[in-house]
């Protein structure tokens, strides 16, 4: 290990997040009695121009009324090019209580950005004497984003997490695609001709590259690497495929644009009984090795060694920290 220890975030279940127009208040009930272990009310894409001073209102209001349970609760602020953004600052965390987690930054381009309203937050955290410290989680949605993903993620002690916004990425990226996540045929790699002159097509995932680099600035800063959205919310199986690739990579939730899909996130992202029981045995037979002086042993025909234990821990740290969540 370095000598650098990196601090992590707050421990928090992130493995589905829910997102609620701040402009659609029937819908705030029924999403705090959802499985969700994150609920984002939006003041920001999801929320049109002319609503969003009574989108803010619903968001101070159900701040303040809703029985939120053991959820995690954040809002996503407008970004900061617009003249929306110090005002959902100010008057959600002066108005809205203290039941507030997290505020989303959306778009956010380079550390500076995270510093303003890092500045802001605090001056109001202390100005209505907030006891609880606001955390952020950052939309990294941008090229620019993306760039500077690292001093990002390291920029607030504040932060948390750090999520892929595939849509607003794909934007600013100019990708050539129109769809929210998921594969694109034109992403694929056309295999030589077989004796036959057959030739296979194999899709790949246009977004690997940008979701792993999300997730090493993510974990290299102690914060949670999310995947985003995933548009399509009448496709279950192509839901399922993209968040088992994040999931893959390291990610440790999916954002849920529908409520059907907070489900399939919380399958994905909790280890399956197998995988649990597999770790355990891992660290069984690790034990047993350590006692007998080695520091690699075979189990089930394979090689584990002290890396194994690292990697076995994780699954397990995840299972309990599920099971203390029930
Ligand atoms: C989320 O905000 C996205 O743009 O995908
Ligand atoms: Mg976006």
């Amino acid at each position: 290990m370095s000598f650098k220890i990196i601090e992590q975030a707050p421990a928090r279940l992130n493995r589905s997040e829910l997102a609620v127009p701040g402009s659609q208040p029937q819908l705030f009930e029924k999403a705090a009695k959802s499985a969700a272990d994150v609920v984002f009310l939006d003041l920001e894409d999801a929320v049109a121009p002319d609503d969003k001073p009574q989108a803010r209102k619903n968001v101070i209001q159900a701040l303040r009324d809703v029985d939120w349970g053991s959820k995690t609760i954040s809002v996503r602020i407008n970004g900061l090019d617009t003249h929306y953004m110090y005002r959902d600052v100010v008057d959600v965390i002066e108005q809205g209580g203290e039941r507030l987690d997290l505020i989303m930054i959306p778009k956010v381009g380079t550390a500076a950005d995270v510093y303003a309203v890092d500045m802001l937050v605090t001056q109001c955290e202390a100005a209505v004497g907030r006891k609880k410290r606001i955390g952020f989680e950052m939309i990294i949605e941008t090229a620019l984003g993306m760039q500077n993903v690292h001093e990002i993620a390291g920029a607030s002690k504040r932060n948390e997490s750090l999520h892929f916004g595939v849509a607003d990425y794909a934007a600013s990226t100019k990708a050539r695609t129109t769809n929210i996540g998921g594969a694109n045929p034109s992403y694929a790699i056309l295999t030589d001709k077989d004796d036959a002159g057959h030739r296979d097509t194999h899709w790949g995932d246009m977004w690997h590259y940008a979701i792993a680099r999300m997730v090493v600035a993510a974990r290299a800063n102690g914060l949670r690497p999310i995947d985003g959205p995933f548009g399509d919310f009448s496709d279950p199986d192509g839901y399922r495929a993209g968040g088992n690739r994040a999931g893959v990579l390291g990610c440790e939730g999916k954002w849920a644009i529908h409520p059907s899909q907070v489900a399939l996130a919380n399958e994905i992202f909790s280890p399956s009984e197998a995988e649990v029981t597999k770790a355990k045995r891992i660290l069984e037979a690790m034990v047993q090795a350590q006692k007998e002086g080695r520091g690699a042993v075979a189990l089930d025909g394979r090689l584990i060694d002290l890396a194994s234990i690292r990697q076995a821990e994780v699954l397990v740290a995840k299972a309990q920290q599920i099971a203390g969540a029930r």
